[in-house]
């Protein structure tokens, strides 16, 4: 399987913070934020992956992710989203060529995780397969609305809902076989101007070709100031409680 992060978009709603950088170079304790996904992806065993970028910080990538061996990563490339704000679907679609019939796994570049999902990605055959989340503030996201008869089953995903049907919230981590760039091509630019995934995603489930799993572990996305202080929060206190863990067994030892 091959991998894809997104990482175009404005970042605006993290304004000042992206007028001189992509959000995605953004810090989080010790490390730029695509770091994350990128530790996702081969740490579940996929290690070539393009990086969509796009706005006037593009070429900051480059320096800091060079080819991607220190890594770990065997192939790297990246394409350019011409218009910033198309929507994660129209970033996605520049995925066609790269993905040359294979499954991909896509993860929205300002997702951190520390879940493993190296399980389900040697397990995919088809379809496509989501990551839920429980959330306090589902509003926010898209979001799945069960069948009743059958739980295990979404029937529909609703993109930022005035009342949810769920406490679930759609993770930026998905796995497409290769029908999704044909799927993609079907969606129109939303209300606000957007190709979304969730109409992608809607179109799997209206094929009966969805899926979803439950993220085990930390998740968030760190688009906005309180997520993005909260990130850091979290990724300082596991590298802490780790290294003090480690100067504990060595001081007892
Ligand atoms: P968002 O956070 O929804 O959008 P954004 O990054 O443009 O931020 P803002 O709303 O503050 O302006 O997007 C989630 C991720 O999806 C983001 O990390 C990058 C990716 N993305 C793209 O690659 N292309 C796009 O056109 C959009 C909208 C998002």
């Amino acid at each position: 399987m091959k991998g894809v992060i997104l990482a175009g978009g404005l970042g605006s709603r993290v304004y000042p913070l992206t007028y001189a950088t992509n959000k995605h170079l953004l810090p989080i304790y010790d490390k730029p934020m695509i770091y994350y996904p990128i530790q996702t992806l081969v740490k579940a065993g996929i290690t070539e992956i393009l990086i969509v970028v796009s706005g006037p910080h593009a070429g900051h990538f480059i320096p800091v992710l060079k080819n991607g061996k220190e890594f770990g990563v065997q192939h790297l490339e990246y394409a350019y989203q011409e218009k910033p704000d198309g929507g994660i679907a129209d970033a996605l679609l520049l995925a066609e060529d790269f993905a040359d019939n294979h499954s991909i796994m896509t993860i929205l570049g300002d997702n951190t995780t520390d879940a493993d999902v190296s399980v389900p990605v040697k397990n995919f055959e088809e379809g496509a397969l989501i990551f839920l989340k429980k959330v306090p503030d589902p509003k926010r996201f898209g979001v799945p609305t069960f069948d009743p008869r059958d739980p295990s089953k979404i029937i529909e995903i609703i993109e930022k809902p005035e009342k949810p049907k769920s406490d679930y919230a759609v993770t930026g981590l998905y796995i497409y076989d290769k029908n999704v760039f044909k799927y993609i091509k079907q969606c129109k630019p939303s209300y606000r101007g957007e190709l979304e995934i969730t109409d992608v995603n809607n179109i799997y489930i209206k094929n009966k070709a969805l899926v979803w799993a439950e993220l085990n572990g930390y998740w968030l996305d760190a688009g906005t100031h309180e997520t993005l202080f909260a990130a850091n929060l979290y990724w300082a206190n596991k590298k802490r409680t780790a290294l003090l863990e480690k100067l504990i067994k060595e001081t007892v030892r």
